[in-house]
């Protein structure tokens, strides 16, 4: 009697006090790098009025006026800032660099930081960085140039390639044993995206053939027929984050923008009655401003073959709505298992009950759960 009551009472504090057993350690990594930047082309924003007048010239369907919007010319660049990461691994023993071990390296989307793998919810429902860690795997994750803790740079500057240099220069690291808590160098890497933390990863993994194993490409799709950049734009209501909430984001510069509301972010990562309305809530409590230029190159991965030899899977919700149109089903693989062709082990998988933003719905586990042993299965 007296040991059950213990057991229980043990139970529920590990559910309330955050999982699996973990050794973490936080990094601020300098990195310098060089990328092609796009240029915003309009005036910066001074009030929301200028943004709403963005929205309509972007959505323009004549080129003349939505081209207007970023420069015809771009610049070439070469900056060092530094990038707040995590890494953590399995259980408190002592790092010994001679085990075996996967890294999987994870790039969130926009409106959020690198906490989207690991939120302060129920754990064992919503924790990407817990389950992974329960099968073994170690993780590196890390807050997007501009965003949460790592350098604060403009809204007009930040943007896919400037990104897409930073996650390769990460990833180089810890490949070489950095930044990864005295293990030593990994036996492999995986990188793992969301949204447009998945379109910097596939750039890093077409530009970059043999830097990684494998793939995992979630909230994502290379579908252009069901693709839609301004869909995003359009479903979130964008506002200029510092005005929004000066509390927070008085800081940022009039290119970071956030949802108006916490309905507009429920219709762009949200679908239906497939979410708790308070984990909603938590998440808009939560959002994280992105940049005008990340939204405006955000769709500029290139749709074509790559050349990669390693694990490559996309998996993103049924209902994803910026990426799919609400219906991922035969969207996913089409083209991607052509863009895939040539590696070892290609799936896609469209996940029932769920939208755009995976990892707050309550089919969460189920889609940590796929990814993992569909490494397991092709030996990572
Ligand atoms: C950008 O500059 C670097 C060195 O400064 C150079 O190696 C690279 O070729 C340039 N790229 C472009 C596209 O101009
Ligand atoms: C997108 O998916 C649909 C449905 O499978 C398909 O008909 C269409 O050709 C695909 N578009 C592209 C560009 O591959």
């Amino acid at each position: 009697m007296r040991s059950t009551v213990l057991l229980a009472a043990a139970s529920l504090l590990a559910a309330a006090n955050a999982g699996v057993p973990k050794t973490c350690n936080d990094y601020k990594i300098p990195i310098s790098f060089t990328s092609v930047n796009a240029v915003f082309g309009l005036d910066p924003f001074q009030t929301d009025f200028d943004v709403a007048n963005f929205v309509t010239t972007i959505a323009s369907r004549t080129p003349e006026i939505s081209g207007s919007v970023l420069s015809p010319f771009s610049l070439n660049v070469t900056e060092t800032h530094t990038i707040s990461a995590t890494f953590c691994r399995p259980g408190h023993g002592k790092p010994d660099p001679k085990v075996e071990n996967t890294v999987l390296i994870a790039t969130h989307g926009l409106n959020f930081d690198r906490a989207y793998w690991d939120p302060q919810l129920d754990k064992e429902t919503y924790s990407f960085l817990d389950w992974v860690l329960s099968q073994g795997y170690s993780v590196f994750y890390y807050d997007r140039l501009g965003v949460g803790e790592s350098e604060q740079v403009s809204g007009y500057v930040a943007q896919l390639s400037n990104q897409v240099a930073i996650l390769t220069e990460l990833t180089k690291l810890v490949k070489g044993g950095h930044y990864v808590g005295g293990t030593g160098q990994p036996s492999k890497t995986v990188l793992v995206g969301h949204g447009f933390g998945g379109a910097i990863s596939s750039e890093v993994v077409r530009k970059n053939k043999k830097l990684v194993d494998g793939v995992v490409l979630t909230g994502f799709s290379y579908n252009s027929t069901h693709l839609n950049g301004l869909e995003f734009l359009e479903a979130a209501g964008v506002r200029i984050a510092a005005q929004q909430q000066p509390g927070k984001w008085r800081q940022l510069d009039t290119g970071y923008l956030t949802t108006v509301d916490l309905f507009a972010s429920v219709t762009t990562f949200f679908h239906d009655s497939y979410y708790d309305t308070e984990v909603a809530r938590y998440a808009d409590d939560h959002k994280v401003p992105f940049a005008v230029t990340e939204l405006l190159t955000g769709h500029r991965f290139a749709i074509k073959p790559i050349e990669f030899k390693g694990v490559a899977m996309i998996l993103s919700g049924k209902y994803d709505f910026p990426f799919c149109m609400s219906d991922c089903d035969g969207v996913l693989e089409n083209p991607g298992a052509s863009i895939f062709s040539k590696t070892k082990a290609f799936k896609a998988i469209s996940l029932p009950g769920t939208g755009h933003g995976i990892n707050f719905h309550t089919t969460a586990a189920k889609s940590f759960e796929k990814i993992t042993s569909f490494l397991a299965e092709n030996g990572l």
